[in-house]
């Protein structure tokens, strides 16, 4: 594929680039009395408005022709009939086959559909008779808490799901841990019962430094905790992609949970990699939190280029990321449900798209991935709101918000929903009043999308983070970048192994550069 700068469409872009960001947006709706039907789509029980942008029709058109011209359509088919799309790992990428349901022909991964079923169906299994207290823990005690034990894409699914569908819990508490500083791992070991237990090890590569420590850590817990002989094989669990590994940690592979090379780790939660969130809420809603995936899947093969929400998501991140140079996003859910979102759409995106060279290994003119960053609504108010207003950096806002809420639950929906709405509005219409102090001016113009949600059920969050995976898979299509390998994480784990010896010794640091020495040096003495 040639580079994104030498292609026609893009070079329209960049010649309409100063009329694109000196539109007034207020102005198109005044213009306008469609504008909002024109500029909103709903999938489901999905609407976006992408009305506060400052596209016109023509923009979109150009928006649209530069999604041809990059054949992002082609390029789709190529991940959904599972070609070997991830080029530098020699990998089929194929997290929707995840999600495809039983039976389903013609769809993507059909090659994939047995092994997919009799995965599910073991995760099934297993997870219906801990729930029912027909498998349990090696005194015979039923299992109340799970710690699932996993980085990245190995945690951030669980924690957003399981905190998103939290009045659909009705299996055991499951625990997260991810980082090697000891809080999480010794708040579990307060709070879990050794003897109800079940430990998951979750890990594609089963090599993570992180994720075996800990789980080394919380086995010897188990066998000093547990009198029983085999605590490990019936409380510790392994999820992965590399069995062979497993035995090395003193597991059984014939009792893990296997998946496979073709599912990127941060778009794993489908898999067994979800296999705590399947605890937790059961397998029927793990279905709904899959078959809502599948529908947004099916949406963006289905639908025209206009009418497709993953890929006007992702155009609009091309323009205001790549052309318009507004180098941030902002993710704002009005719910504390979603207040994972960011964090798992960081390493979604950034470490998807956080790239500077074409799948041909050509540097890129323009530039990638924007930084992901946000809190929910309405403490972000309290927080960057004033930044976002008046500061010297246009920041687009995905704002997301859902209009039912689940029964029973408290708060104040009516107060929630106008600052959401208000927001938005403010952040276009700003308060530029030339008679009024300049410090109290605010520019106005600053785009959004809203993203309403009917409600945050499974199937609706299955739709939700199905739609961020495809839009970020429609940028990476755009800038020609391969959306699925992860080789800048290496750097910093090789350095990191170098390092640990010299920290803990007290050899000279000869060849180590002066911070890090320094740093070194200092961080001995303190340490005693
Ligand atoms: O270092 C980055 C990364 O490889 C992510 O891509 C991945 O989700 C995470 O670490 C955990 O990897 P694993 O599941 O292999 O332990």
């Amino acid at each position: 594929m040639k580079p994104l700068e030498s292609t026609p469409q893009w070079q329209a872009l960049i010649a309409a680039r100063e009329t694109i960001a000196s539109a007034s947006i207020p102005a198109l709706f005044a213009n306008d009395a469609r504008r909002f039907e024109d500029f909103s789509l709903r999938v489901g029980d999905l609407l976006l408005d992408y009305s506060k942008q400052p596209v016109t029709r023509a923009t979109r058109d150009q928006l649209l022709a530069l999604a041809e011209a990059r054949d992002v359509a082609g390029q789709r088919d190529a991940m959904l009939t599972g070609e070997r799309i991830n080029a530098s790992e020699d990998r089929a990428v194929l997290h929707t086959a995840l999600r495809t349901p039983p039976g389903a022909t013609g769809w993507a991964g059909e090659a994939v559909a047995a092994e997919v079923a009799a995965m599910r169906s073991r995760m099934v299994e297993l997870a219906s008779a801990l729930r029912a207290g027909e498998r349990r823990g090696a005194t015979g005690k039923p299992i109340e808490h799970v710690i699932n034990v996993g980085i990245g894409g190995s945690d951030l699914g669980a924690r957003l799901v399981l905190e998103a569908l939290a009045p659909w819990v009705d299996g055991p508490q499951v625990h997260c841990v991810a980082n090697i500083d000891g809080t999480e791992l010794q708040s579990v070991m307060q709070q879990c019962d050794p003897e109800r237990t079940l430990v998951l090890v979750v890990s594609k590569s089963f090599g993570t430094v992180e994720t075996m420590a800990n789980a080394h850590e919380l086995m010897a817990w188990l066998r000093r905790r547990v009198p029983a002989d085999d605590v490990l094989a019936r409380q510790v669990l392994a999820v992965t992609a590399n069995l062979d590994r497993v035995r090395e940690l003193g597991l059984d592979p014939d009792l893990a949970l296997p998946m496979r090379d073709w599912v990127g780790g941060r778009y794993s939660l489908w898999s067994a990699v979800g296999f705590a969130i399947m605890l937790a809420i059961g397998p029927d809603r793990f279905d709904e939190l899959l078959a809502g995936a599948h529908g947004m899947d099916r949406h963006f093969a289905d639908a025209p280029l206009a009418a497709n929400m993953p890929v006007l998501l992702g155009l609009l991140s091309v323009l205001n990321g790549t052309l318009l140079g507004r180098r941030s996003q902002a993710v704002v859910p009005y719910t504390e449900r979603l207040g994972r979102l960011s964090a798992y759409l960081q390493q979604l995106v950034m470490e998807s798209n956080g790239k500077s060279v074409d799948r041909e290994g050509e540097t890129l003119g323009v530039p990638t991935a924007t930084a992901i960053w946000g809190q929910t609504g309405t403490p972000g108010q309290h927080a960057f709101f004033q930044a976002l207003h008046q500061g010297s950096d246009v920041v687009p806002v995905d704002f997301i918000g859902v209009a039912r809420p689940v029964a029973g639950e408290k708060g104040d929906p009516l107060t929630l929903t106008a600052n959401l709405f208000a927001q938005s509005q403010a952040l276009m219409q700003g308060r530029p009043d030339p008679d009024i102090a300049a410090a109290r001016r605010c520019p106005g113009n600053r785009p959004s999308n809203t993203l309403l949600l009917r409600a945050l059920t499974p199937a609706n969050l299955g739709a939700l983070i199905a739609l961020y995976e495809h839009r970020t898979f429609v940028e990476a299509a755009i800038w020609g970048i391969n959306a699925f390998d992860q080789f800048g994480v290496e750097l910093g784990k090789g350095l990191a192994t170098h390092l640990e010896p010299l920290i803990a010794g007290g050899q000279a640091l000869d060849g180590v550069d002066g911070s890090t020495a320094g740093l070194i040096a200092r961080y001995r003495d303190w340490r005693g």
